[in-house]
């Protein structure tokens, strides 16, 4: 069902150094910061040939990462990104298998402009999983 891996996102604790780090050090390309007030973060992204990684920062305390970001001061892994081709095919496929869906159940529109969903890291051995409809 899941195809490719569409992003991974870091929280960190500083944007630019953490830019400055993938760019210098790992020699990738790096955007500019961009605020997504929707999603109450700020983001860089790293592009790379077969994937992405997208470095978050919480806008304020009313951020969906900003207690994940208290826990992890230093910058944590936040959430995996799979491809879908389907995201309701995909939705009630994991719901039949007893999955759990984070919010209301429902997609909402992810930081791509497209529809996405996150499951519950409890049905997923801890790991925060993001399916975005491509
Ligand atoms: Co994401």
């Amino acid at each position: 069902m899941i195809g490719r891996v569409n992003h991974i996102a870091i929280v960190v604790p500083d944007l630019i150094k953490s830019a400055d780090l993938y760019r210098e050090v790992m020699g990738a390309k790096t955007s500019e910061v961009r605020t997504l007030i929707d999603h109450g973060v700020r983001i860089v992204f790293v592009k790379l040939d077969n994937t992405n990684i997208e470095l978050l920062h919480p806008i304020d305390n009313n951020s969906p990462i900003y207690n994940f970001h208290k826990k992890n001061p230093n910058g944590a892994i936040h959430h995996i990104c799979y491809e879908v081709n389907d995201i309701i095919e995909a939705k009630n496929n994991l719901l039949k298998k007893g999955m759990k869906i984070l919010g209301d159940g429902n997609p909402t529109i992810g930081a791509h402009g497209k529809p996405v969903i996150f499951l519950d890291p409890k049905s997923f051995d801890g790991a925060l999983i993001e399916l975005e409809e491509i």
